[in-house]
């Protein structure tokens, strides 16, 4: 870095101790020791002094925030693959920069999406319940007990085929699932090759015919409610839905009604349309054992949260090194 006075650099939440080691010693850092979310008023005047800001998807860093931005403001470095808690294009307007974590978090959040799909179809949380909540009342195997749905020989239909959606298409492979997708632009025929993977133009018609729906896309304007009520109605009453990409893509009121009419087989999920209330209605049908709910854990490993923290200091540094960062997103 050959700026000669260290970048001011404001994190809104506590980073693993690592990644606050090397931030202090490359950066004029401000931290989140304990982890208290930060007000509006905090992330207001941080706006007004930082020359970086370093967010979550847990801040709302909308247009009247950045539009309050003083002129020391230039980068908006996020820590997280996801942008759409930041309103690019207002950025853009100020001319700041803005930039995320693509690529570090994509094998555990297939990972994640792999594990839903298992926790579902074979009754994980369920099975769980039942010797951690009444300890001593299960009396042994049964022929007809606790089945669930096979997932060898089934078919698995991926929203959105971006390097989530193909890293989960790979494990899905491995498990048995033939791979259909549906996404803005075809994979590459090597990829289709690969995956012997079939390719869904029309999402609606790919809906009616999977096992299992997978989320995978990023929450963009153009994605809101793209499994909508009427999209939704298309799958099939033996199906599930999973989704590790972020709530609002599915009509959640839609799909719960989908859900309690049994006309959907089951849900499986780690994101919420109003995040990180969960609507009582999920909650009601998890504990009757057709849905999981995860607090958002997609990405959360250790491994991962330290390369983060890696991502965002290569494009804190690269940036003030007066190169284009490596993962910078534009509107
Ligand atoms: C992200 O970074 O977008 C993830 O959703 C956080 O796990």
């Amino acid at each position: 870095m050959t700026a000669k006075k260290k970048p001011k650099v404001y994190i809104t939440r506590k980073l693993p101790d690592a990644v606050e080691t090397r931030m202090r010693e490359l950066f004029e850092a401000e931290l989140n020791i304990d982890d208290t979310p930060r007000s509006r008023d905090e992330l207001l005047a941080a706006v007004k002094t930082a020359d970086v800001l370093v967010p979550t998807v847990t801040d709302r860093i909308d247009e009247s925030l950045i539009d309050e931005a003083g002129p020391q403001l230039k980068l908006i470095a996020s820590f997280s693959n996801g942008f759409d808690h930041i309103d690019i294009e207002a950025a853009a307007r100020k001319g700041i920069t803005v930039t995320n974590t693509a690529n570090v978090l994509t094998e555990d959040t297939a990972d994640m999406t792999l594990a839903l799909i298992l926790a579902v179809n074979r009754r994980l949380a369920e099975g769980s319940r039942i010797l951690t909540d009444k300890p001593g009342e299960w009396d042994g195997w049964s022929p007809t007990w606790m089945l669930g749905r096979r997932i060898w020989g089934k078919r698995i239909g991926i929203v959105g085929m971006g390097r989530i959606g193909t890293a989960v298409a790979r494990r899905a492979k491995a498990f048995g699932l033939s791979i259909h997708y549906h996404n803005r632009k075809r994979v590459s025929p090597q990829t289709e090759e690969e995956l012997e993977a079939t390719y869904w133009d029309s999402l609606d018609q790919m809906l009616a015919r999977v096992d299992i729906v997978s989320v995978n896309c990023p929450s963009t304007p153009a994605t809101f409610h793209l499994l909508s009520a009427r999209r939704l109605a298309l799958m099939q009453p033996t199906s599930i839905i999973v989704n590790t990409a972020r709530g609002d893509i599915i009509d959640e009121a839609a799909m719960i009604q989908l859900l309690r009419d049994h006309k959907i087989a089951g849900a499986g999920l780690d994101v919420y349309q109003n995040e990180p209330a969960v609507n009582p209605k999920l909650v009601k049908l998890a504990k009757e054992g057709r849905v999981v709910l995860l607090p958002h854990m997609g990405s959360a490993t250790i491994e991962g949260r330290i390369d983060m923290g890696d991502k965002v200091i290569i494009n804190i540094r690269t940036f003030f090194d007066g190169h284009r960062p490596p993962n910078r997103v534009l509107p």
